[in-house]
């Protein structure tokens, strides 16, 4: 899983610092190419000597190689990368990667790096469970960061506790495990609707919702990035989306929406019905501005959209696969397995409005998954990335099982 691949190796000024040597000689053997950035402390734990040697790569610590004008680009170190692994991370470099402060060239590259980032803790115990540190930490998780918790077991100051870094041979098996992960949806095509829809009432109103799409967003780059060719129909939103599978089809109505799925829909192996899709829309749509010129009320006739989870829950194949969101606000297991039902879903994804930091425009989201045969898997609280990464590992069990 690692044949090949390209691994920034960020080393700090911890005493764990030798354990990269054994990291770099683990990588290496497994065919992955080491390119180590230290820090200056870190260069005072291990020499440049032994990495460059172990890795077959000069090290970088400084932005200029030379005094002659040449520098290192973090730019290109960090698109280079498939991953980048911060072992050991001192407090003081975890500190620095939350809050951008880019004063050597690893926070630098960090800073650059598109690839995921793990990051292996290495400190004494009061230190890791001091509480900066801890929002430090938070704060890397909530980036979509991987934390590689440190283990329990004496320490540099001979006190016993948690804050040794992972061992390498763990450490490496995490990113193995990564990388095999991310094979998961290879070949497959799926899906996604994110966003909200627009139903308009005149040319400056419509009725809509708080969606945002960063649910269904973070779906899409999950399943890109699991190898999958992603067809995303995103209702109006202000997102970006980055990887280079993902084809974007833009809609504003819960009716162009339903037009761009049934079309999709048959030659996909799975979809994901993320949109928070209006339910209702104006039955006419007034031509000119609606003016507020006499007292009153204002009548709006709405008529019903197509449901396009069901509809195409209706048209569903065998072979298919079929994920459906379920927004509430109350009764909530009540509603989602309805709708789990109604709609022939594989499986919903039911997020509370009533869970803090769940549901609308928030990074964060928590959810619970219901399957058809009555099992639920509860998570925590988690940012929209992860979150996207439990549906995707669902989904890719799934789709495996059809296979
Ligand atoms: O976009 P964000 O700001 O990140 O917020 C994410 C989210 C809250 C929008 C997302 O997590 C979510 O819950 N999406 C579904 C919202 C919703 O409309 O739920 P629902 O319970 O009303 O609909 C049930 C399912 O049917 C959903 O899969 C929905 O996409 C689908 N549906 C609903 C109505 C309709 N006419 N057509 C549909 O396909």
């Amino acid at each position: 899983m690692l044949k090949g691949k390209h691994i920034i190796l960020g080393i700090t000024g911890s005493i764990a610092a030798y354990k990269a040597a054994y990291l770099i000689r683990g990588f290496v053997k497994k065919g992955a190419e080491v390119q180590v950035v230290i820090t200056p402390a870190g260069k005072e734990f291990i020499t440049p000597i032994t990495l460059s040697a172990l890795s077959s790569n000069p090290v970088i610590s400084d932005f200029f190689s030379n005094r002659d004008g040449t520098w290192h680009s973090h730019v290109d170190l960090g698109l280079w990368a498939d991953a980048m692994l911060v072992a050991p991370a001192t407090a003081s470099t975890i500190g620095k990667m939350a809050n951008g402060i880019a004063d050597n060239m690893l926070v630098t590259t960090y800073l650059s790096c598109k690839a995921p980032v793990f990051v292996a803790p290495a400190m004494d115990l009061d230190m890791f469970a001091h509480p900066t540190t801890q929002q430090n930490l938070e704060r890397l998780r909530s980036f979509g960061n991987r934390i590689i918790e440190p283990a329990t077991g004496e320490l540099a100051s001979h006190l016993v506790g948690k804050g040794r870094m992972e061992e390498p041979d763990k450490i490496i098996a995490v990113l193995e495990d990564f990388f095999s992960r991310k094979q998961m949806l290879e070949g497959k095509k799926i899906l996604i609707t994110a966003g909200p829809t627009y139903e308009k009432i005149d040319p400056v109103r419509f009725i809509g919702n708080y969606s945002s799409g960063k649910m269904g967003f973070a779906l899409a780059e999950a399943c890109a990035e699991h190898g999958a060719e992603v067809t995303l129909i995103a209702g109006p939103v202000s997102l970006q989306v980055h990887h280079p599978r993902i084809r974007r089809i833009d809609v504003e109505s819960a009716n162009e929406m339903y037009e761009a799925a049934m079309q999709e829909f048959p030659s996909v192996d799975a979809g994901i019905l993320c949109a928070a899709v209006a339910d209702y829309r104006p039955e006419t749509r007034a031509q000119e501005k609606i003016k507020h010129e006499k007292e009153g009320e204002l009548m709006l006739h709405l008529v019903a959209n197509p449901d396009i989870a069901a509809s195409l829950g209706a048209i569903k194949q065998d072979k298919q696969t079929l994920v459906g969101f379920a927004l509430e606000t109350n009764d909530e297991s009540r509603h989602a397995t309805e709708k789990l039902e109604r709609k022939n879903l594989d499986f919903i994804v039911l997020n509370s409005l009533r869970d803090k930091g769940a549901g609308f425009r928030c990074d964060t989201n928590k959810i619970s998954i219901l399957f058809r045969n009555g099992e639920r898997k509860d998570y925590p609280l988690k940012d929209k990335s992860e979150v996207a990464e439990d549906i995707v590992e669902q989904l890719s069990e799934l789709i495996k099982t059809k296979a």
